[in-house]
C-alpha cells in the first residue's frame, strides 16, 4: 500500500470516533483532508455535526463537502479534533505546522474535549525534531525575533539552520494569522519541553509547532494495519 492509502486509512478509522451532533475540529494538511472529505460523505448520508475548521484552506474543502461550519467564538467549546502531524513521538507529543496552520491548530485542539491524530507511520518517530520545528511569529521586528529564537533556543540545547518560509510566489509565506512562520532544522529534541518554554518567552513568537499534552489518541497507519494509541497519564497503550 502507498502512504496516500495509509493516510486514508487512518481518515477512515477516525470516523467510528465521531457521534451525531459532536461539535467537531477539522485539521489542515493532506491527511486531514482525506477526513474532510470522508466525513462530507457521512453529512451527506444524514450525521449531523457542526465544525469548526483550523484553516482558511479546511474552510473552503469543507464547505465544498456540505459539512455545517461555525467558528470557534460561537461554539466555544468542542468535543472532538481530529487532525494530521508532521511528528509523533512515543508520549504522542507532536511537530505540527508543516501546513502553516499551527496556531489555529493549537486554538481548536486545546478548545476539544479530545484530540486525536491521524497519520501514515512515517510520522512515528523516537526523538522529535527531524522535522524542521514551525515557529509562527508576528512580522514587525522578525529579524529581532530570529536571533531570539537562536539565543534561547541554544540555551534549551537546540541548534540548527532558522529558515524564514516562502511560498511559491518568491515571497514570505504569510499564515491566515497574517504572520510569518520560521522553520527551524534544530534536528533532535531532546527536552521538547524546555525549548517550548523558552519560545513562548520570545514576544514576537505567536505560537510555536510543538504540540504537548494535548492530543489524546492517534491513528497510525501502516504496514502492519491500523494502530490506535490512547494516551494515559504520561504512558501509551496501543491497540491494533
Ligand atoms: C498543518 O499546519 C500541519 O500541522 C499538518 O497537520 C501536518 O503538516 C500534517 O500534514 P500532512 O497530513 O499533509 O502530512
Amino acid at each position: 500500500m502507498s502512504i496516500e492509502n495509509y493516510k486514508l486509512a487512518a481518515a477512515r478509522h477516525a470516523l467510528e470516533f465521531v457521534e451525531p451532533r459532536m461539535r467537531l475540529g477539522l485539521g489542515t494538511g493532506s491527511t486531514a483532508a482525506l477526513f474532510v472529505r470522508l466525513l462530507g460523505e457521512k453529512v451527506r448520508e444524514g450525521l449531523e455535526v457542526c465544525c469548526v475548521p483550523t484553516s482558511e484552506e479546511t474552510r473552503a474543502l469543507a464547505a465544498s463537502a456540505s459539512i455545517p461550519l461555525t467558528t470557534l467564538d460561537e461554539t466555544p467549546l468542542l468535543d472532538l479534533t481530529i487532525d494530521g502531524a508532521d511528528e509523533i513521538d512515543g508520549e504522542l507529543r507532536l511537530i505540527k505546522g508543516g501546513g502553516g496552520a499551527l496556531l489555529r491548530e493549537k486554538i481548536v485542539a486545546t478548545a476539544s474535549d479530545r484530540m486525536i491524530v491521524i497519520a501514515d507511520a512515517s510520522k512515528r518517530v523516537d526523538k522529535l525534531g527531524a522535522f524542521p520545528l514551525p515557529v509562527e511569529a508576528v512580522p514587525f521586528g522578525i529579524t529581532a525575533t530570529r536571533n531570539m529564537i537562536e539565543m534561547l533556543a541554544a540555551d534549551s540545547g537546540c541548534h540548527g539552520e532558522i529558515t524564514l518560509r516562502y511560498g511559491g510566489d518568491g515571497k514570505p509565506f504569510v499564515t491566515d494569522g497574517g504572520n510569518y512562520i520560521f522553520d527551524c532544522a534544530f534536528g533532535r529534541l531532546d527536552d521538547p519541553e524546555s525549548l517550548d518554554e523558552a519560545l513562548k518567552f520570545i514576544p514576537g513568537v505567536v505560537e510555536n509547532g510543538l504540540f504537548l499534552g494535548i492530543a489524546d489518541a492517534a491513528i497510525i497507519a501502516g504496514p502492519d494495519g491500523v494502530t490506535v494509541i490512547e494516551a494515559s497519564y504520561g504512558e501509551s497503550q496501543e491497540a491494533v
